[in-house]
């Protein structure tokens, strides 16, 4: 995992999903996708197959998948048809976590666990042997544009120190004001949605966040 700024499309609107996809084309080799259901978040998002558009732009970049849903297993068919690298869902999810963990293995997929912030970073414990990653909510999901909440990077050394094999992710809030400090903290990397595509230009927005903390992929 070399890129450290990921850009996060949150939107109920496939062609909106699709010209955002576009703007990053040879700009970001990642893309976080958040997916929604109106049940384990109020909203509800475009779906994993959105992700198929005709012109095959998803195959442009490696996929986070951020299941913000109840029942993340069944959504992993799609994932894996989409060519997503990396699942994430939710360790408050309703549904059996370790079948679905179990289910990505066996697709090939890159699994992940995400964190709300009222979540304890020792939550993870007992997924941590079937997991790469962990994406740490600096926000309560559900929607762009809210308050980062820097009490949370407090889990990062916490879940570094026991699981120093699993990877960080940082979601929600970030954006110039804070991207050092989460980097700092020990995060491999940040997921960043309004800062960037609420920006007049979002790939300009995407280079000066890079800039800023120093990095150039
Ligand atoms: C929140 C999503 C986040 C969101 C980030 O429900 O999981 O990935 O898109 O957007 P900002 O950076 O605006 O908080
Ligand atoms: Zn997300």
């Amino acid at each position: 995992m070399t890129q450290k700024i990921i850009p996060a499309i949150l939107t109920s609107d496939p062609e909106d999903l699709r010209a955002k996809l576009q703007f990053f084309k040879g700009e970001s080799e990642w893309m976080h996708i958040d997916i929604m259901d109106g049940r384990f978040v109020p909203n509800i998002s475009v779906s994993v197959r959105d992700l198929l558009a005709p012109e095959g732009r998803a195959g442009d970049f490696r996929l986070e998948i951020h299941l913000m849903v109840q029942n993340p297993q069944a959504y992993l068919a799609d994932c894996k048809a989409v060519g997503a690298s990396r699942i994430i869902i939710h360790q408050e999810a309703a549904g059996d976590i370790e079948k679905a963990l179990r289910e990505m293995k066996a697709y090939g997929l890159q699994a992940g666990i995400a964190l709300n912030p009222a979540t304890p970073a020792d939550a993870i414990t007992r997924y941590a042997n079937d997991i790469a990653s962990v994406l740490v909510m600096a926000i309560n999901p559900g929607s762009q544009g809210q308050e980062f909440m820097p009490s949370v990077l407090e889990k990062i050394p916490a879940i570094k120190k026991d699981f120093p094999h699993l990877l960080i992710g940082v979601d929600g809030g970030v954006g110039e004001a804070n991207i050092s400090q989460v980097l700092q903290a020990g995060a491999e990397y940040a997921v960043v949605g309004s800062k960037i595509f609420e920006a007049e230009d979002p790939v300009e927005a995407f280079r000066k966040l890079k800039e800023k903390v120093g990095i150039d992929i």
